[in-house]
């Protein structure tokens, strides 16, 4: 079952911007059940929400009176993070005293969950003693609060009281969603493929799209680690707030991974690293003309083999392994040969799985012969499976000394 965020929406005008805050959230594989209020769906339809979200939009205490269950019961306990955005002066004082008098408003009453609030007022109204004591009571309540940001206002005024962008509450809620499990270890991600040239216009390459290794990133970011990304041609785009570090090729890759090593706690290499480059690069195009149709290639040193050989004993190696046929086999020979505490085997003939695709199908191989098989998930998912393994060998190997 997938996680559920409850959001809140009140009659201010940054409510307009909510159907993109759903967005990024079911983007984030988060089932979103929306509540509007009455004066929210002067700025926002509920078409438009429930156009983009993944749960139900309620709008209405009494809306099902037949139905046999207690709606604002059941919206709380499915809850696993609630956010009010935007939050009206209105809502923070209902919800500061505990007043409960329409479908919102009652349901947070009855929440037990993290709750997430999103003020977004004219700068006077922000700054009026009373909705700061209530902003006050809600953060001693443990409530998290959102401050707003400055600038110029719906109403004309300049100051504070803007709700901040649907990209960096959804940041807070998957942050609020996240236990900091990794916060003080030093990961080092290395996604997509690697580009080798062997002239200034032509290259080899693979389908590698980096969505792998950049989900391990982002999930080892949002649990707390020290992430840093080094990343061959990524085909998506990260976020500006992951540490990346941009290579091309093989060797570039050796050399920035080689460099950040003795530093690093953990090391996941999902990228697909080019086996083999061209022996000579030409500066400038090749004219076809002159151009001899036998590319010839030499050997890239295998990066995670050199790190097997020179891992401290703290150190954790997990590697990748694309297959095709004899996958178990082969993945095998790899976890021994490089010397990996984990490697993370994906059959990339599966649909599903492996390249370019939002999902994947993986099993683990871990040195003592076990392994497990993994179902058909999102890379997201299969990034939080891997982490928690990384866990697990890590409180194992503490535990023994
Ligand atoms: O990027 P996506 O589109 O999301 O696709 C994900 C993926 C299929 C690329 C990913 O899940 C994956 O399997 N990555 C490893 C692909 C690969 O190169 O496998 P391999 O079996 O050739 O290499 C084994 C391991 O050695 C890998 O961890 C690789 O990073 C590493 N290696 C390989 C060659 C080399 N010269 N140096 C290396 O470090």
């Amino acid at each position: 079952m997938k996680t559920t965020v409850l959001l809140g929406i009140t009659g201010g005008i940054a409510a307009y911007k909510t159907p993109a805050l759903v967005r990024l959230l079911v983007k984030s594989d988060l089932h979103v059940n929306v509540i509007a209020t009455k004066s929210a769906l002067n700025f926002v339809a509920p078409q438009a929400l429930a156009t983009v979200s993944t749960g139900s939009i309620y709008t209405d205490m009494w809306a099902n009176l037949l139905k046999p269950s207690i709606e604002h019961i059941e919206l709380a306990d499915s809850a696993d993070v609630a956010v009010i955005a935007p939050a009206t002066a209105n809502i923070i004082a209902k919800f500061a005293v505990g007043i409960a008098d329409d479908l919102l408003s009652t349901t947070l009453v009855a929440l037990r969950c993290r709750v997430l609030v999103c003020p977004s007022m004219n700068v006077n109204m922000w700054r009026n003693s009373v909705v700061q004591r209530n902003i006050e009571s809600l953060r001693q309540a443990g409530h998290h609060v959102l401050t707003p940001e400055s600038g110029f206002l719906a109403c004309g005024w300049t100051g504070e009281g803007r709700m901040p962008e649907p990209e960096i509450i959804a940041t807070a809620v998957v942050k609020l969603l996240n236990p900091p499990d990794l916060k003080g270890l030093r990961i080092l991600v290395t996604a997509g493929p690697t580009e080798e040239p062997f002239d200034a216009v032509r290259f080899i390459t693979n389908r590698s799209s980096g969505k792998m290794g950049l989900a391990i990133a982002q999930r080892a970011q949002a649990r707390g680690a020290d992430v840093i990304l080094v990343a061959g041609p990524l085909r998506v785009s990260p976020p500006g707030d992951l540490p990346i570090v941009p290579v091309r090729t093989a060797l570039e890759m050796r050399h920035a991974v080689m460099d950040r090593f003795p530093e690093t706690d953990v090391v996941i290499k999902a990228a697909a690293v080019a086996d083999f480059r061209p022996e000579t690069v030409s500066s400038g195009k090749v004219k076809k003309e002159g151009m001899d149709p036998i590319v010839r290639l030499v050997r890239n040193p295998d990066i995670l083999e050199e790190l097997g050989r020179t891992k401290k004993p703290k150190q954790i190696l997990v590697g990748f392994a694309a297959e095709t046929d004899n996958a178990s086999a082969n993945a095998h020979k790899k976890l021994v040969a490089k010397n990996l505490d984990l490697l993370v085997l994906n059959d990339v003939s599966q649909v599903g799985a492996g390249f370019d695709s939002d999902t994947n199908i993986v099993r683990f191989l871990y040195p003592n012969d076990a392994d497990e098989q993994l179902e058909i998930m999102s890379k997201d998912a299969v990034a939080d499976q891997i982490l928690n393994r990384v866990l697990a060998i890590r409180s194992a190997r503490f535990s023994n000394e």
